[in-house]
């Protein structure tokens, strides 16, 4: 068995090392929680590939599963880690996502993300110092020679790591605080007329006001977010690297970035040759259910079933809000399947049940599946456009607003506030998604445009990935704005320039007329005298 099992690994070296010409070595900065459910993916594929892929970590993770065997080696870091503080913060987000985000406008929202990630900077720099500060370490990162890093921004430092080790790197992300990183450090062009800054909720087709919103929005995240993260890891890293340098401006050396998304959810936009939408790499076809699962579902009958999950993060909710929600479910003719982990809501219907965990993929790819009651995660999200499920979305913290609103404007979701909605609001908006043919229409078609495409989306992960080893950096593709300032890049010198220009031009000529004026007003008088 061994044997066989070795005897497979070899020939999957040996068929990688002639298809993509050799096996490098990956070194991965990751982000914990849903993030590192994506990432894996690409990991995998990469492992599964031939290369050697190393994932710089700690111990007191939560889903990054080092303690899972696995093709892939995690490099454990010591970090002196307060549990207590962990657990307060964790404390802290479920209650900035249950009881505090849905209260607030999306854009007072971000700002809270913002503080509250803020406040998560003394444990990222903690870590941080405990990989570039500890000499053994990076003594044996610089000998192992990676070919490429692959980095999550959302946990600062990696880019500083790939800086330190010489080291081209890969960007993975859905989406930054208010889209700073992508806009400000990747260039990402975003003009504010029909570009809706992220996480705020706008689509692309604003009224005057929403663009004067949108243009105004840009303008505070630009400055007043950016300021207070980026400040602080600007000290940071210019001691690190001995010369001033900014987060932003290590950032901006990325080769690629690899945004989570694609055109089937985002808005058409202009876009740069090093960025990449890979959106829904991390889909497949579903798998059976389990069978006492399997079971359930069939006996909903024609009438079919209802997944409703809110992510990896929440499992519970207040007491009146579960019980709210359980009486609405408890009126549909559909079987629901419930991810929760609290108290047994009292009015949970017959039709209902609860899961500590569900195989959600799984279920949203199963035929009974009517509609998916979502938080609007990204995972969640892609998962039911690649199966074409309608959702009802129920949007708490981080881009689920701007998620949610994506499938809103494309007409496959109905919105439901936390905060404020009855039980029949939650009833209707799920009536809605199930009666209404059109979201099933919607849902599908998106799903079309997802699987029609010429390469999957983990395949061109992958492939830039290895054309990042293969010629050590993907610079072809770096466009000329990272060379100059913010004013030059928006023409901002030239056009004073031109107005300048223009304004001699108008000064002279007015001197001119003025000057020719005097001279023919004297001539005039001269000749009346003559
Ligand atoms: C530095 O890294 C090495 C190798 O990973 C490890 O054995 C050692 O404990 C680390 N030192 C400190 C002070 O954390």
């Amino acid at each position: 068995m061994v044997s066989v099992k070795w005897a497979s690994s070899v020939l999957l070296l040996q068929l990688c090392c002639a298809g993509c010409g050799f096996c490098g070595k990956v070194l991965v900065w990751p982000c914990d929680m849903s993030h590192w459910l994506n990432i894996k993916v690409i990991l995998e594929a990469l492992a599964e590939r031939g290369h050697e892929v190393t994932v710089l970590t700690h111990p007191h993770t939560l889903l990054i599963d080092h303690w899972n065997p696995s093709a892939l080696k995690f490099e454990m870091v010591d970090v002196p880690f307060d549990k207590e503080n962990a657990e307060k913060k964790n404390a802290e987000f479920q209650n900035l996502a249950l009881n505090v985000s849905p209260l607030l406008s999306p854009w007072k929202s971000v700002i809270k993300l913002s503080d509250f990630f803020s406040g998560l900077n003394d444990d990222f720099k903690l870590f941080c110092e405990s990989v570039i500060y500890n000499q053994t370490l990076m003594k044996k990162l610089q000998e192992t020679n990676y070919d490429v890093m692959l980095i999550d921004p959302v946990t600062p430092c990696g880019e500083l790591v790939a800086e330190l080790l010489a080291v081209p790197f890969v960007i993975t992300l859905r989406v930054s605080i208010g889209g700073n990183m992508e806009r400000n450090c990747g260039k990402l062009p975003s003009p504010p007329s029909y570009v809706p800054v992220t996480m705020v909720g706008l689509t692309d087709k604003m009224t005057f006001l929403e663009r004067v919103k949108n243009a105004m929005l840009l303008v505070v995240f630009n400055f007043w977010i950016q300021d207070g993260d980026f400040h602080f890891w600007r000290q940071f890293y210019s001691e690190a690297l001995g010369r001033p340098t900014t987060l932003c401006e290590t950032l901006a050396k990325a080769e690629i970035w690899l945004i989570q998304t694609y055109w089937d959810f985002e808005f058409p936009r202009p876009y740069l040759p090093n960025i990449e939408f890979v959106g829904g790499l991390h889909c497949k076809p579903a798998k059976p259910l389990p069978k006492e699962m399997e079971e359930f579902v069939q006996s909903s009958g024609e009438d079919g079933i209802v997944v409703f999950s809110l992510g990896s993060v929440i499992d519970n909710l207040p007491e009146e809000k579960a019980d709210l929600i359980a009486s609405a479910l408890a009126q549909i003719p559909q079987k629901v399947l419930w991810k929760f982990k609290g108290k047994k809501p009292a009015t949970l219907g017959a039709n209902t049940r609860i899961y500590d965990w569900i195989p959600q993929n799984d279920l949203l790819g199963h035929p009974k599946t009517k509609a998916f009651i979502t938080h609007g995660g990204m995972n969640g999200i892609y998962e039911a456009i690649y199966h074409g499920v309608p959702m009802v979305g129920v949007p708490l913290v981080n881009d689920q607003h701007d998620n949610i609103a994506h499938m809103k404007a494309k007409g496959v979701a109905v919105e439901v506030n936390l905060h404020t909605m009855t039980s029949a609001d939650l009833l209707s908006a799920l009536r809605t998604v199930i009666n209404d043919p059109s979201y099933k229409e919607n849902a599908m078609k998106l799903s079309r445009i997802h699987h029609d495409q010429p390469m999957k989306p983990l395949d061109r992960a992958v492939f830039w990935v290895e054309f990042v080893m293969r010629h050590k950096g993907a610079k072809h593709l770096r466009p000329a704005v990272h060379d100059l300032s913010w004013f030059q890049a928006h023409s901002l010198d030239v056009i004073g320039f031109l107005l300048a220009c223009v304004a001699a031009v108008i000064i002279f000529v007015t001197k001119c007329l003025l000057f020719y004026c005097q001279q023919f007003g004297n001539t005039g008088k001269k000749k009346k005298k003559e």
